[in-house]
């Protein structure tokens, strides 16, 4: 398998779970700390040696897009003012990738929004990377994904173990392990009640997977909430072709969920100096420790 250059990232859902927020600020410019959710997985991206990023926007986010431009006219006050630190960080964010977006012109589902973006992937293994998303480690998620592919010569998902309870919010793996944290898929099933469940193993918004999955996604009938699932095209692609799972090690937030977007703020603020001490304090203010 050749090395992975391209990732797409869809970012065109409704983020009705964080509105209002969401009403006319897109989730993935929510601010983990001091940067938006979607430069976080952009980072992550390009850590792992990603170049090119194919966002899948829909008609109200174009901002997403712009994030990743230059702001000439902001660049300039910055300059003029001597605040170069602060122009650096701002250039550097468009220098980081180059864009490519594509419309994804009705919410038809994840694995719609994939199929979106065919025509810019063309034949090569690419990676997706769900934009609400967050995983930090110190080797990049998609990275860890990455390198089975390219060991295995296979299709690799990124899984993370859950509660029980939880094993019906995702996609789930059955497999079997054939290195530590690493799994032969025998299956995938979206979001299954807890007792059909036939494992722990969650799909975490990480993939790396051949050109082929457009191929399975034209034919993928709409699933589970009528959508086109991307679960439902891998698991036709792995019963033919096979595929890898690999248990992600790092710390995952859904930006989409309060409690993990709020978590992550926390998360971010207490590793950086400038913040840390006074947001220990208020936080022991807030539940009365001493
Ligand atoms: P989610 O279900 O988490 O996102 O989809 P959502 O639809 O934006 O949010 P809620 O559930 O209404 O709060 C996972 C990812 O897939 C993208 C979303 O933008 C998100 O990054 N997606 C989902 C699309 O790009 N298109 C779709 O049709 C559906």
């Amino acid at each position: 398998m050749k090395p992975i250059r391209k990732v797409v990232i869809p970012v065109a859902g409704w983020g009705t779970r964080s509105l209002p927020a969401t009403k006319n600020v897109p989730k993935e410019m929510l601010p983990v700390f001091n940067k938006p959710v979607i430069q976080h997985v952009v980072e992550e991206a390009r850590a792992a040696g990603i170049t090119d990023v194919v966002f899948v926007t829909n008609r109200d986010k174009s901002v997403i897009e712009d994030y990743f431009d230059h702001n000439l006219q902001l660049e300039g006050i910055l300059e003029r003012a001597g605040k170069y630190e602060l122009l650096h960080t701002i250039q550097r964010v468009a220098e980081e990738v180059n864009v490519i977006a594509v419309r994804q012109k009705e919410q038809k589902g994840l694995g719609h929004a994939v199929l979106c973006a065919r025509q810019i992937i063309g034949d090569d293994p690419f990676a997706i990377m769900v934009g609400d998303d967050l995983i930090f480690s110190g080797v990049p998620g998609i990275r860890q994904l990455a390198d089975v592919a390219l060991a295995e010569n296979k299709s690799v998902v990124g899984v993370m173990e859950v509660p029980e309870e939880n094993v019906s919010r995702y996609g789930i793996v059955d497999g079997e392990e054939t290195a530590p944290g690493v799994y032969k898929v025998r299956g995938l099933v979206e979001k299954p009640k807890k007792e059909d469940a036939p494992s722990r193993l969650a799909i975490v918004g990480r993939y790396v997977l051949t050109a082929d999955i457009f191929d399975y996604l034209e034919k993928t009938a709409p699933g589970v909430g009528g959508e086109i699932q991307l679960t439902d095209a891998m698991a036709a692609m792995c019963q033919d072709q096979g595929m890898m799972a690999v248990k992600i090690a790092g710390k995952r937030f859904d930006a989409g969920n309060w409690p993990e977007f709020l978590s992550a703020n926390i998360y971010f603020g207490l590793q950086d100096e400038s913040v840390r001490y006074q947001l220990i304090d208020e936080l022991k203010q807030f539940l009365q420790l001493n």
